[in-house]
């Protein structure tokens, strides 16, 4: 497990599916992330007895709060390579009562030292719409800086919004 000053993050077990189902199906936790098609609770039953180990190729990782053992998000490291050193990151705090309360800015913290600890990455980078101010601040809090924009590729509300992508450098982690 990779503990922080607020969260532990650790591997998803089978009895997680029943959350990431609500989660999903939540528009206000979905509202600036790609839903993919949807999924039955039972697909994901499925899914979840059958994750794949975590790995230096991915690495899904369920966040709980340290004073408390319940799961309130997910952060995965993904598609990292070793000829260039870099990984990208997604992150969702599901459970809205946790939201303001810092738990993203520390899984960040802890998900990034991992990174560049352990896994020996070089690099981290993530995308995110630009109209997502509360993830954009998290992102900015923690070191991450914008290297670039994607014009209206994200639709949302019957309108097109720009996604942002940003980077993380070995050693620019605050
Ligand atoms: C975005 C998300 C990760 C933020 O998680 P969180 O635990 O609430 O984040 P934190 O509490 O660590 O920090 C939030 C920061 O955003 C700021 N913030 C929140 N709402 C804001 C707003 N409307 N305008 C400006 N800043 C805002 C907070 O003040 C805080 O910054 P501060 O510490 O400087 O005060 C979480 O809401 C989430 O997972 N949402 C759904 C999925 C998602 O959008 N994931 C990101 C996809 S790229």
């Amino acid at each position: 497990m990779l503990t922080g000053d607020l969260v532990r993050l650790r591997a998803f077990e089978p009895s997680d599916a029943e959350l990431i189902w609500r989660w999903n199906n939540d528009p206000e936790v979905g509202r600036w992330m790609f839903g993919g098609y949807p999924e039955s609770a039972a697909q994901i039953a499925r899914r979840f007895e059958e994750l794949p180990r975590n790995s230096y190729a991915g690495t899904f990782l369920g966040i709980e709060p340290l004073d408390a053992p319940r799961l309130i998000g997910s952060v995965r490291l993904r598609d990292a390579a070793p000829e260039t050193g870099a990984a990208e990151l997604d992150l969702r705090i599901g459970d809205k009562d946790y939201w303001g309360r810092g738990y993203a800015t520390d899984t960040m913290r802890v998900i990034c030292r991992y990174g560049f600890e352990d896994m020996r990455l070089y690099r981290i980078a993530l995308t995110v719409v630009a109209d997502n101010v509360p993830a954009r601040r998290v992102y900015e809090k923690v070191g991450f800086v914008e290297e670039g924009r994607r014009r209206e590729c994200f639709r949302r509300g019957g309108k097109w919004h720009d996604m942002i992508i940003m980077g993380l450098l070995e050693g620019e982690l605050r």
